[in-house]
């Protein structure tokens, strides 16, 4: 496939995405939102990748949904929906996805990496939600997603303030999964996502699937999740394989990766 604002590559059971629109710091026009979904789409629906790499350039993730585009908008547009593409497909799929943030991951930016399962970032890295100095608010999931992610007092001081967080404050307040010197970055990301796509596919999206569910339910309702995605593995040659080569103190050779 032809992309103009991405460029795709993969390598082994890894597949990387990196946001390319270096003119305007990867602001997520409506054709790089729609090139970015339906390249992960396809990424999750071919058995042989195992993780997903989202990834900008070193100065920017993404600086936002792009602001030109948005111009013009009025509200009935807005709330008639359509205006911009659905993210629904990569919220969605259960292949695990790792943003490797270097620079700034703002507004649209900042939600896109709080979409994926693990945050890597860079020591150069800049996260915050500024839609309220636009007159606006965040769109793509930012409201709900940070609170959830780094709680109520420290969301509220990001999406009320419109203020910069860098990566130190970020891993601290519980945004980013790791910090690493900015040069190791894509470096760590492979490794992590390499060793992600080690492991038997029917576990790890079972395990993405009740992550998300801790997000989206109550105790009660994601311990039955767990309880019978739990239950569901013992199905698997994976899980009978992974015990066995435990039990005989060997490596084991798992079918699903
Ligand atoms: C469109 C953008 C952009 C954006 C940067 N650019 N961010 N274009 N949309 N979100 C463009 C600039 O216009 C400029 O183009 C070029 O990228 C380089 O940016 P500069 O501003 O010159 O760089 P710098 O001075 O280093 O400042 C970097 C920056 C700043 C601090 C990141 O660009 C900035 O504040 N950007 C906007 C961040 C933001 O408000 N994001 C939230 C967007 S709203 P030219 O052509 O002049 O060289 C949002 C809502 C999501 O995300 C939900 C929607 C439903």
């Amino acid at each position: 496939t032809e992309y103009t604002a991405i460029i795709t590559e993969t390598h082994g059971r890894v597949a990387t995405i990196t946001l390319n629109r270096p003119e305007a710091l990867n602001a997520l026009s409506n054709t790089l939102i729609t090139e970015l979904v339906s390249a992960a789409a396809g990424f999750d629906a071919d058995p042989n990748i195992g993780a997903i790499i989202i990834t900008g350039s070193e100065r920017a993730f993404a600086a936002g949904a792009d602001i030109k585009a948005m111009l013009d908008l009025e509200y009935a547009d807005v709330l008639a929906g359509g205006v911009f593409p659905s993210w629904d497909g990569l919220e969605r799929m259960l292949t695990p996805t790792i943003a490797a943030v270097s620079g700034f991951a703002l507004g649209g930016g900042c939600e896109l990496a709080m979409m994926c399962d693990i945050i890597l970032a860079g020591d150069n890295a800049k996260f915050g939600q500024p839609e309220i100095n636009l007159g606006v608010i965040p769109g793509f999931g930012g409201t709900q997603r940070l609170p959830r992610a780094i709680g109520k007092y420290k969301a509220a001081d990001m999406v009320l303030t419109g203020r910069m967080m860098d990566a130190e404050e970020a891993e601290r307040s519980g945004l980013v999964s790791r910090v690493v010197p900015a040069a190791e970055l894509l470096d760590v990301a492979k490794q992590t996502a390499e060793l992600i796509a080690s492991k038997p596919l029917p576990a790890v999206k079972a395990a993405k699937n009740a992550l998300q569910a801790a997000e989206e339910s109550s105790l009660s309702e994601g311990l039955r999740v767990e309880q019978i995605a739990f239950a569901a593995l013992f199905a698997t040659e994976d899980q009978t394989e992974g015990m066995r080569a435990f039990a005989e103190k060997r490596e084991a050779n798992f079918k699903h990766r």
